[in-house]
């Protein structure tokens, strides 16, 4: 997104000098030089893309000024951590539902779009003193398609959200919105059809009841925070991973996510085998305790089988497609078991529901303070104002890779 917040950007060449200024750090703590030019301009740096492709072949590094004079809502952001995200990734590739706008308004030869959904930034300045955020707040986007891969931004002040960084790492924060969000959203909405009454409206799984949910792509940013979010709120959980590189690693795994406070975990393997059936109603009281909720994070083969293990009036939400396959299902489980096919899409949700997700951010954040909620594995890439462009298009690139040990995730440092 390149839009209205850059009215306050002046797109400058990089100025010969810097001038360092120091100023805390709130990742490493250390005192750190912050990079202005000559006249307070701001040197700033963004991945860009002006047209769709793979990310290592279209992404470029920009480098660019941001002017002191600040409007009276905008306000100038420094970034402390963004990640990788899937969704990231297909915005570049341009198979994401949504594109963000193409300008020249930070000096880029040709328009251009600046990726990254989620991410937390440092408030440097402010346009107005009474303006509702402060030097040194920590703040979210609020909008979708904000921009997050670039060292900092001018944002208008509607288009953040501030958050409480008391005992948060700058990691954590940038990772609360889109993955704890979309697992929080889809198991406080969907669930079970209400019946022909309800007009076969859906209930969600009442917490504290103990009812079963199913989910692929357990071991996703998504999947964990399902398994976490499922636990907190007394639901159960049944969760199908793909096997490790060694049945030693795949143990492990289950390990962790057995920690995270999944019910059941099972390898791909045994889900789409013959058996899958009769180790289900094992896990589920011989089938007595019905399954009212999957989440299809993958698509193919895995999620007709978590179609297949859903009982009577039972909802799946797909929410992702990391197989790029389509998702077949048998004419059978829509007519004689009544199972209802939605998906689910953070953006239009957090869209429609702003005052809500403000409540889920807090929930979030709160659960992460106290130590109710953990993040998932990172691979932290560090960017400093020396990195070179090489360096993160190739994290980027790798960000769609499966098996993965953490999410990638860039950690500004000096910039
Ligand atoms: N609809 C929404 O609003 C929304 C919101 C958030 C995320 N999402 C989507 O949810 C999905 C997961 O996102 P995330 O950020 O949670 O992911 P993530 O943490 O980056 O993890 C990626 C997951 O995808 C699995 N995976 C990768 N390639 C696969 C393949 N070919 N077949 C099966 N599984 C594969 C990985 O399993 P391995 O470890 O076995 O490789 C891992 O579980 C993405 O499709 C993303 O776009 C959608």
């Amino acid at each position: 997104m390149l839009g209205r917040p850059y009215l306050a950007l002046c797109a400058l060449p990089r100025a010969g000098r810097i001038v360092g200024r120091l100023f805390s750090n709130p990742l490493s703590q250390h005192a750190v030089r912050r990079r202005s030019g000559p006249y307070g301009y701001t040197q700033a740096k963004a991945l860009v893309f002006s047209q769709n492709g793979e990310p290592s072949d279209v992404l470029k590094l920009h480098t660019h000024s941001i002017s002191p004079s600040l409007s009276s809502k905008a306000v100038l952001l420094r970034a402390l951590a963004a990640p990788i995200n899937p969704a990231d990734i297909n915005t570049v590739q341009g198979t994401y539902g949504s594109q963000p706008s193409f300008t020249s308004l930070i000096g880029t030869s040709t328009p251009s779009a600046i990726p990254g959904n989620e991410g937390v930034f440092e408030v440097l300045a402010t346009g107005d003193p009474s303006s509702p955020v402060r030097k040194g707040d920590w703040v979210i986007p609020a909008v979708a398609q904000f921009g997050t891969w670039r060292t900092h931004a001018v944002a208008d002040v509607d288009e953040i959200i501030k958050i409480n960084k008391e005992g948060l790492k700058a990691t954590q924060a940038a990772t609360i919105s889109i993955n704890p969000g979309t697992a929080y959203r889809i198991l406080r909405t969907y669930g079970p059809n209400a019946g022909i009454s309800k007009a076969l409206g859906m209930r969600p799984l009442e917490v504290g009841s103990g009812q079963w949910f199913i989910q692929n792509g357990a071991n996703s940013g998504v999947g964990r925070a399902a398994i976490q979010f499922g636990k907190l709120w007394g639901l159960r959980s049944i969760n199908v991973i793909r096997e490790r590189s060694s049945p030693e690693a795949t143990e492990e795994l289950k390990k962790e996510l057995t920690g995270l406070g999944a019910d059941a975990v099972v390898t791909e393997t045994q889900f789409l085998s013959r058996e899958w059936k009769d180790q289900l109603a094992e896990i589920t009281n011989k089938g007595r305790e019905q399954i009212g909720l999957g989440l299809n994070c993958v698509g193919g083969k895995s999620a007709t089988a978590l179609a297949r293990s859903l009982g009577e009036g039972a909802t799946m939400v797909s929410y992702g497609g990391m197989a790029r396959q389509p998702v077949a299902l048998p004419v059978g489980l829509l007519i004689f078991k009544d199972i209802r096919f939605v998906g689910f899409w953070l953006s239009r949700w957090n869209q429609q529901d702003p005052t809500g997700r403000r409540h889920m951010t807090d929930y979030i954040v709160d659960s992460i303070r106290e130590g109710k909620f953990q993040d998932v594995p990172l691979d932290e890439v560090a960017w400093n104002w020396e990195t070179e462009a090489s360096t993160l298009t190739e994290e980027v690139q790798k960000g769609l890779q499966g098996f993965r040990k953490g999410k990638g995730i860039f950690v500004f440092g000096d910039t």
